[in-house]
């Protein structure tokens, strides 16, 4: 079976969020179980030249709007797997990664280069794997390509939506100009008077898979749609939930050489030490004792930093610590930034994107918040799991799926969930999560059953594989 995995980004060699993440551990995955898997991605400019290993192919032409592009592709298995990146400078090589008046018109360019790459590379996949709306326009290339060209012909588009509030959206006007005029695509295109590379790749795709089973039942409502629950209904026989995985390699507390000290689930002693070195590195004054509050976040509406908001009173007046690392919108950069100032002793704030500190923040808390007004599946959570750290989260998508509310009888579960979008929901599992924390037995044993939780990537890949086995035959 031969997989083609399209992504706008995959970690390594780029990423502002979970799709990164997601993009570049899957086909390692699928590599590692036996699947001959290649990534395609963009060479961005901040695509590190590490990264790229060789340049594979100097000359790859590509018709755009007119006029002929000479692309580039660089070789690379940084992420453990067969990568293409694409490079082409017009396009890419810009201040971020995303934010651009234009980026339909990028992601369009990356998605038919991608394809025009696929078929210099030999033999036509037998699956490609396309992921949000940035190739959106990759689909419909492809459903018209199967029509005709005999490479395409049995090649079947698996379309994954990592997040339906992103959709993509441009002038129906500027269609044409894409090279997308027929009438078929057109239509397919078409979402309330503009045109939803989203929606596209919704309609054309033989099969649809969104990153958590809770999610996919989700965005088939109004609620949770945005717009687009009618087409995910019309689809549901053809759209699939599969919970992400993590990176067991990267996110693993036994070798993260991230962390000032390693711990296992048998030996928890290094986790105290990533705590005092935190608590430390953010110039507060260390009282082990105290229990840590973190998130690490996009800060936008969909995180729920609303909530976080409203209980951040409540919950410096427990005397906890609370570190928040993220970046994004102005009023809740604003938000952290206040608080921090407000109570110095008991807050650490780092606006930006840090990995390093994503790993130490992971390592050195207690107790993880993701109070998300909705997730597709969230990795925080699992991170966290894996870490010793004991998430809150909102009953929505992936957070559902992934983490299971403790019951202090029974001793099950491995962390707190609430599940109405509610301050006082939310901060009665502050309570009860606090409760808890200062009970150390029972603590540990919330701790050892999030750190015995299998959310590996070999799980998910299996299921994909299943996926496209079923569609293959
Ligand atoms: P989303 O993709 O919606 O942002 P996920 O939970 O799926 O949410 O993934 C977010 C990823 O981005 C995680 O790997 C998280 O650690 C990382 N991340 C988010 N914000 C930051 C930040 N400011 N610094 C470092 N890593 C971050
Ligand atoms: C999106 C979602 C997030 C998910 C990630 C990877 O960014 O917001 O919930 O974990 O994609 O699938």
């Amino acid at each position: 079976m031969r997989v083609a995995v399209v992504s706008a980004e995959a970690v390594p060699y780029s990423k502002t969020g979970g799709l990164g993440d997601v993009a570049g551990a899957l086909p390692k995955a699928l590599k590692k179980i036996g699947v001959d898997s290649v990534l395609i991605t963009p060479c961005y400019l901040q695509t590190k030249g590490e990264y790229l290993w060789k340049l594979a192919i100097d000359d790859l032409w590509v018709d755009w709007r007119g006029l002929i592009y000479r692309a580039k592709a660089f070789y690379s298995e940084a992420n453990g797997s067969p990568t293409f990146l694409i490079d082409a400078p017009e396009f890419f090589h810009r201040s971020s990664i995303y934010g651009f008046r234009e980026d339909y018109e990028r992601f369009a360019f990356f998605s038919h280069a991608s394809i025009l790459l696929l078929k210099r590379l030999g033999a036509p996949p037998d699956i490609v794997h396309l992921n949000d709306w940035h190739t959106g326009f990759a689909a419909v290339e492809l459903a018209r390509l199967s029509n005709y060209d005999p490479y395409w012909q049995k090649t079947h588009v698996v379309f994954s939506i990592h997040n339906l509030a992103y959709q993509g959206g441009f002038s129906l006007d500027e269609l044409w100009k894409l090279g997308f005029g027929g009438e078929f695509e057109v239509n397919a295109f078409s979402f309330n008077g503009y045109a939803s590379a989203l929606k596209a790749g919704l309609v054309v795709s033989d099969v649809l898979t969104t990153v958590s089973r809770r999610y996919s039942l989700e965005i088939q409502t109004p609620e949770a749609g945005y717009g687009l629950d009618w087409l995910l209904r019309l689809r549901s026989n053809r759209l699939f939930g599969i919970v992400n995985g993590i990176d067991y390699e990267v996110w693993n507390p036994e070798t993260d050489p991230n962390l000032p000290a390693n711990y296992s689930k048998n030996d928890l002693s290094g986790k105290l030490i990533c705590k005092r070195s935190l608590l430390e590195s953010f110039g507060l004054p260390v009282d082990l004792e105290k229990p840590v509050f973190a998130s690490i976040s996009r800060l936008t509406a969909q995180k729920g930093i609303d909530l976080i908001m409203e209980i951040a009173g409540e919950l410096l007046a427990t005397g906890s610590y609370i570190i928040a690392l993220g970046s994004g919108e102005w009023q809740y950069e604003q938000f952290w930034q206040r608080l921090r100032d407000y109570a110095p002793r008991q807050v650490g704030v780092y606006i930006g994107y840090n990995e390093t500190l994503a790993h130490k923040i992971e390592a050195g808390a207690d107790i993880f918040l993701m109070p998300s007004r909705f997730e597709p599946c969230g990795l925080n959570q699992m991170y966290s799991l894996r870490y010793g750290t004991v998430p809150i989260v909102r009953a929505v998508g992936g957070l559902d799926d992934t983490v299971e509310n403790f019951n202090a009888v029974t001793l099950t579960g491995t962390g707190f969930k609430f599940q109405e979008f509610r301050a006082d929901k939310f901060l009665e599992k502050i309570y009860e999560a606090l409760f808890i924390y200062y009970d150390k037995e029972l603590w540990r044993r919330l701790q050892l059953n999030g750190m015995n939780e299998d959310n590996s990537w070999e799980n998910a890949a299996r299921k994909y594989v299943q996926l496209y086995s079923m569609l293959k035959d």
